[in-house]
């Protein structure tokens, strides 16, 4: 695997632009997450040339569970992007970094009567309904208030797409959405008169590399658009999701979003001429592909330890900061600093953690490193702070953004955090 842009060696020593990545632990510390914040707004930017038409308005909605940060937040509103979010946390997130209420997206498939009430007060765009129980629970809401409460319904265009069962979202059992068959939701549609029914939104999965799956969706659901037209129910606007996929290792395939999208909007045009269609707007929600590739983490090898078929080398982080691994067998690739000129060797790189699936690469090949060491996963944007944890009760790492300077993004989390809350037992 090539280094990443902005990496090099210089005299066996592993820079990020100017910055030697030995100083910046020094000075920060490991597990570490770096963020090429430069490249990352270069992608936002030619996304956003790639994704537009002169037939329709376009948007691109980042998904917020791949990394909600208020650092993330603040670049995107800079830039006029919309995100969706899934909860509270997302929604007060976003809100305190002022993002702009009319270019979020609510998605989630059990939102609370509170999360409701909350994301109309802050003026969300567009609810993105999940089931006919929060339908009525929206409607119920919208009775008593008097804004224009925007919906999209979420269908399940029962699309099967290539990839990890646990991100498959469009199977026919799939938790998420109204099945395309229903043949209540037209008639829902027809009589709804307290919110504002623009359209439908759908996502079949994460990572997926076959663009036939995405072709596929959305003519199944610019099919379905027609039908509704054929009922004069005619529905502005379209959410087709996000799932694209971005190559980890060099088994990945590599896939340009920006390249997909220009072929993409073609494809849609083309399709909503011939089926001559009405839609004004159509949204994409790309999480994955707009944050994975800008960083990677940072570790210290401890301990290398030799058993009957392996070498191990074990680093200072491991699933709480990385769970992707152990719960979707996601493989990675790795370098290390400084660089040795050692003949290569085959090593699991396994975490601290107290599991046995805590092995973070389970076959690299790399010059044999020393203790001390530096281990570079790349390719960790995405879904893995997002989902850190405090199992073992090992503190979540630190996110520092590089770019001319050095910004911190997150502090390392304390003891004093992690404390923060958890009460003592007293003698009663
Ligand atoms: N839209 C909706 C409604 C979603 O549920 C998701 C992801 C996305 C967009 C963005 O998908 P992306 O472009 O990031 O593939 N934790 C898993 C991935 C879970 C994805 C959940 N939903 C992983 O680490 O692979």
């Amino acid at each position: 695997m090539n280094l990443p842009l902005n990496y090099h060696y210089k005299n066996g020593e592993l820079y990020m632009k100017k910055f030697k990545i030995e100083e910046l632990v020094k000075t920060y510390g490991t597990p570490l997450l770096i963020f090429d914040e430069e490249r990352f707004i270069d992608h936002l930017l030619e996304l956003e040339t790639a994704f537009r038409s002169t037939r329709f308005k376009t948007g691109i909605v980042y998904a917020s569970k791949a990394l909600s940060l208020p650092y993330i937040y603040d670049i995107l509103e800079y830039y006029k992007y919309y995100i969706d979010i899934v909860s509270f946390g997302e929604m007060l997130t976003a809100k305190a970094s002022d993002f702009n209420f009319k270019h979020v997206f609510f998605h989630g498939n059990n939102k609370s009567s509170k999360e409701l009430m909350k994301a109309i007060e802050l003026g969300v765009a567009y609810f993105v309904i999940d089931n006919y129980e929060e339908w009525d629970r929206l409607k119920t809401i919208a009775k008593t208030r008097k804004e224009e409460i925007k919906v999209l319904i979420r269908i399940n265009p029962r699309v099967e797409a290539e990839t990890h069962e646990f991100i498959k979202t469009a199977t026919p059992d799939s938790k998420f959405g109204i099945d395309i068959e229903d043949n209540h939701l037209i008639q829902r549609i027809r009589g709804e008169r307290d919110l504002n029914i623009q359209g439908f939104h759908i996502h079949i999965g994460s990572q997926i590399f076959r663009k036939d799956s995405f072709f596929k969706a959305a003519n199944i659901l610019l099919d379905y658009y027609k039908k509704l037209k054929e009922q004069d129910i005619i529905l502005p606007v379209i959410n087709l999701g996000g799932g694209f996929g971005v190559a980890y290792t060099e088994k990945d395939e590599a896939f340009s979003l920006a390249d997909f999208l220009k072929d993409y909007v073609l494809f849609l045009e083309h399709e909503i001429k011939n089926k001559d269609l009405a839609i004004k707007e159509i949204y994409i929600e790309p999480g994955r592909s707009l944050i994975n590739d800008y960083m990677n983490t940072v570790y210290e090898i401890g301990t290398k330890k030799r058993v009957p078929g392996k070498n191990y080398l074990f680093i200072d982080g491991g699933m709480g900061d990385n769970i992707r691994p152990a719960l979707y067998g996601a493989e990675y690739t790795a370098i290390t600093d400084p660089k040795r000129p050692n003949d290569k060797m085959d090593f699991t790189i396994g975490g601290k953690f107290c599991e046995s699936s805590d092995i973070l690469i389970d076959r690299i090949s790399l010059p044999d490193p020393e203790t001390g060491d530096r281990l570079m996963v790349l390719g960790t944007g995405a879904y893995t702070y997002a989902m850190a944890s405090n199992y073992n009760r090992f503190l979540k790492p630190m996110i520092i953004s590089v770019h001319d300077d050095i910004h911190t993004m997150v502090e390392r989390q304390s003891i004093e955090d992690l404390l923060k809350g958890e009460n003592h037992w007293k003698i009663r």
